[in-house]
C-alpha cells in the first residue's frame, strides 16, 4: 500500500500565500476561499494541472472551469466583453458574478479547462484572500467548488479538507466564505442570460440592464450531477471530422488518436498520429485531448480513428467527450 499524499493546510499570512503560489506554479491543486465558496484553484495555463484537478473531485465529465482574474483588464486578455457585458463588470466587479463570453482567440487557459468550447466563464472575486492570491500568482487561476464531486460546494478549509484531504497539495485557511453560496452566472454570449442564480441577486443584475434576464434552459448550466448534455450547449466542441470510436485498427489515410502502446495495425497507413499518453497515464492523455483531436480534425482526413480508452480513473471524463464529440449533430 502506498501512503497517502499529504495535504498542506496554513492559515493566511503573506508567506502562506506566496507559498501558495509556489505550489500552483509548480502544477500543484491548491484550495482557497473567496466570498462565496472556497474554490479548488490550478494554473489556468497548465493543462497537466487542470487534468489533475477533474481527477482530485472524481468529476465523470470535463464540465468548463471559471478563470478567476484580478481585475476587468485581466478578463479582456482571456475574453471579449461587449458593451453589456463591460457594463455588468464595471457595475459587479469584484464580487459573485461570473460572465460567459467568447474566448479571444490569443486567450492562454488551456483547452481541457474550457471543454473546447469557443467560450470562457470569467470571474474576479472580492475576497481579500483571493484577490492577494491572483495579484501574486499574476495569472489567471481556474477554480471549481473545492468539494468532491455530487457533494456541496465548501465555505470552510474544514470542509475542503473533509472531501479533499490528501487528493490537493495546499488549503489555505480564511475562515468561512461569507456569501456562502456559488456566483451568479450570466450568459453574455445571446441576449444576456441567467445560467446560475447565485451570490448576487437576479433583481440587482436586471436593475442595471433596464431588462429582464433571459431564462436559459435548467440544463445550459452543467452540474456536477448533471453535466451538460451533447448538443445543450450551443456552442459545444465537436470536431468536423468524424470519429470512429475504439478502433483496433487505422484504415489508410485515416489519421489516428492513439493511446498507450504499442500503435495498433495499420497506424503506419494513418495521415497523421497523435498518442494521449504512450505510457497510459490518463492524467496525460486528459490534458492532451482536446488539443489532440483539434491537431487531427486540422488535417482534413475522412475520420479519425481513436483506440479504446480504459474506463479507469479520468478514463470515465475522457470517453464520455469523445462519445460527445462521435455525437452525429444537426448542421449549425
Ligand atoms: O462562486 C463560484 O463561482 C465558485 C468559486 C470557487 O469561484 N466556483 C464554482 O465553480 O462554482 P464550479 O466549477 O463549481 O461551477 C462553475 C459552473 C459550472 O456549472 C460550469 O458548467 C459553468 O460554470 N461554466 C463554466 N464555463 C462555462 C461556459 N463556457 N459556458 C457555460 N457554463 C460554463
Ligand atoms: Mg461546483
Amino acid at each position: 500500500m502506498t501512503a497517502e499524499p499529504s495535504t498542506r493546510v496554513m492559515t493566511v499570512t503573506t508567506e502562506a500565500v506566496a507559498e501558495a503560489v509556489r505550489c500552483l506554479m509548480a502544477g500543484g491543486l491548491v484550495a482557497f476561499p473567496t466570498e462565496t465558496v472556497y474554490g479548488l484553484g490550478a494554473d489556468a495555463t497548465n493543462a497537466r494541472a487542470i487534468a489533475r484537478l477533474y481527477d482530485a473531485k472524481g468529476r465523470p465529465a470535463f464540465n468548463p472551469l471559471i478563470a478567476h482574474v484580478h481585475d476587468a483588464a485581466a478578463a479582456c486578455d482571456l475574453g471579449k466583453l461587449d458593451p453589456v457585458a463591460a457594463r455588468l463588470a464595471e457595475v459587479f466587479w469584484p464580487g459573485p458574478l461570473t460572465l460567459v463570453v467568447p474566448r479571444q482567440p490569443s486567450c492562454p487557459v488551456a483547452e481541457l479547462a474550457t471543454a473546447g468550447l469557443a467560450t470562457i466563464a470569467l470571474r474576479v472575486p472580492a475576497h481579500t484572500v483571493a484577490r492577494d492570491l491572483l495579484a501574486a500568482f499574476g495569472g489567471p487561476i481556474v477554480a471549481p467548488s473545492a468539494n468532491r464531486s455530487g457533494h456541496v460546494s465548501p465555505t470552510t478549509a474544514q470542509h475542503v479538507l473533509s472531501d479533499l484531504r490528501g487528493r490537493i497539495d495546499f488549503v489555505l485557511d480564511g475562515g468561512p466564505s461569507p456569501v456562502g453560496l456559488e456566483s451568479t452566472i450570466v450568459d453574455c454570449i445571446r441576449e444576456p442570460a441567467l445560467l446560475r442564480p447565485g451570490g448576487l441577486p437576479r433583481a440587482d443584475i436586471e436593475r442595471v440592464l433596464g431588462h429582464p434576464l433571459a431564462d436559459s434552459p435548467p440544463s445550459a448550466e452543467a452540474t456536477d450531477e448533471a453535466p451538460i448534455a451533447p448538443g445543450q450547449l450551443a456552442s459545444h466542441y465537436s470536431p468536423r471530422t468524424p470519429l470512429r470510436l475504439n478502433a483496433s485498427s487505422a484504415r489508410a489515410g485515416e489519421a489516428l488518436l492513439a493511446f498507450g502502446e504499442p500503435l495498433p495495425l495499420g497506424s503506419d497507413r494513418a495521415l497523421g498520429a497523435l498518442n494521449l499518453s504512450s505510457g497510459a497515464d490518463m492524467i496525460e492523455a486528459a490534458a492532451n485531448l482536446f488539443s489532440h483531436l483539434r491537431a487531427l480534425d486540422a488535417l482534413g482526413a475522412p475520420a479519425i480513428a481513436v483506440m479504446p480508452i480504459p474506463h479507469t480513473g479520468l478514463g470515465e471524463a475522457i470517453n464520455d467527450r469523445l462519445r460527445r464529440a462521435a455525437a452525429p449533430r444537426p448542421d449549425v
